[in-house]
């Protein structure tokens, strides 16, 4: 096999391919053996020695002493009967990655230049980047155009992470809603060496940080539209990460689905995960310190239950009501919450009560406790 003709994307697919479907993850903190490789992926598609390319290093890296001895050793063979049992470059798992990094290099005049400034300035000041768009627990994405369209670049948080692994598994879940619907979030590249994803910039806002214009604009064309979405990635096998800052709406493009994953869970839960995530809808702006803050809480609540109204009345009418029944609960609790707030602020005495209680200096909640619930992709490769 005359490995040294193909490109450095044939290579790397390659690698990375054999990397995630072939070479066992100890368990180990994120994988061990799956960083390391990413890690040095740009070599391997350099250099002349694809063969014996890795070996791992481990001393005492897990808990338990006696499988510290020999937990992997990746193989130039092991790569090799790889490649022949899967047919080489027509193998899905490697020609979805060649495709993903070759559209890299339409875009790296307009995002290499981005994406090394930002690595450069590191993780406080990409915060306060023009490019800035959103940022998670894992992520900051940043907004760049390309020939006249809005595009996103994600980069995993902090100096030393690992952008190309980040990247492949974006590819690993995004590759299950690519081509199927615009409001499912459109991976469009991937670079290994930049260790960036290239989204399809979504319109809208997340959910958390939807200004109240945006939960007042929410018609029922478009949440029927978002049911029929959530179909879509049902049947695709798609699973949400149930944060509200997961989920976009845009007042002329309705719902839309970001930072999804490949596993498994049920539409019902789905339906869940969206009614929670409407109901947090502007979360970002409820710090609680001054009665403007209270009141403007008190008209997202208003709004939130006028949503999850008509969001009730469609679920209502689905034929297939036992998908809606979970959901059906959650939006009635969430409306009573919702009101209850209303109630509370509309009782005499109880706003007062409040600010009275709350120092000036309180930090604001921003964040509820349980918000942070990230889901583990069930499906790892
Ligand atoms: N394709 C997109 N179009 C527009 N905005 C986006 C897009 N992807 C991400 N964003 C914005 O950036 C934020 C962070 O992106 P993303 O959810 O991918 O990061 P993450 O760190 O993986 O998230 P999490 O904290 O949910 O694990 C989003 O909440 C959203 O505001
Ligand atoms: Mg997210």
């Amino acid at each position: 096999m005359n490995i040294h003709a193909k490109s450095p994307e044939q290579i790397q697919a390659q690698v990375a391919a054999y990397t995630r479907e072939a070479v066992e993850d100890t368990g180990y903190w994120k994988g061990r053996e799956h960083e390391e490789v990413f890690r040095n992926i740009g070599n391997f598609a350099a250099g002349p020695a694809v063969d014996h390319y890795y070996t791992v290093e481990h001393e005492g890296m897990l808990d338990d002493a006696e499988t510290t001895e020999s937990y992997h050793d990746i193989s130039a063979d092991g790569y090799i009967d790889y490649l022949r049992s899967k047919g080489g470059r027509r193998h899905q798992a490697i020609e979805q990655r060649k495709k993903f990094l070759d559209a890299y290099a339409d875009f790296a005049p307009d995002v290499t230049p981005l994406v090394t400034e930002l690595k450069q300035i590191g993780r406080v000041e990409r915060g306060f980047h023009p490019s800035l768009l959103g940022t998670g627990t894992n992520a900051s994405a940043h907004s760049f155009e390309h020939g006249g369209k809005q595009y996103i670049v994600k980069l995993v948080h902090g100096s030393k992470s690992n952008g190309a692994l980040a990247s492949d598994r974006r590819l690993h879940d995004l590759e299950r809603g690519y081509g199927l619907h615009p409001r499912l979030e459109q991976l469009a590249a991937i670079s290994y060496d930049d260790g960036a994803a290239v989204m399809e910039r979504m319109s809208g806002a997340d959910l958390w940080h939807s200004p109240l214009a945006n939960i007042a604009a929410i018609s029922k064309p478009q949440l029927r539209e978002a049911l029929h979405v959530m179909h879509i990635a049902q049947d695709a096998g798609i699973g949400f990460d149930p944060n509200g800052s997961n989920f976009m709406y845009s007042p002329e493009d309705g719902f839309g689905f970001i930072d999804y994953n490949a596993s498994a869970e049920t539409y019902s839960d789905k339906l869940l995960f969206f009614v929670d995530a409407i109901s947090t809808m502007g979360m970002y702006n409820d710090a609680k310190q001054t009665r403007e803050d209270f009141m403007l809480e008190n008209a997202e609540n208003v709004l939130r239950i006028s949503a999850l109204q008509k969001l009730r009345s469609i679920c209502d009418s689905e034929p297939d009501q036992e998908n809606y029944t979970l959901a059906i609960e959650a939006i009635d609790e969430r409306i009573a919450r919702a009101d209850e707030y209303i109630r509370n602020v509309a009782t005499p005495g109880w706003l007062e009560n409040q600010l009275a209680v709350r120092p000036v200096s309180e930090s604001p909640t921003h964040v509820r406790s349980d918000s942070n619930t990230s889901r583990q992709p069930i499906d790892t490769m």
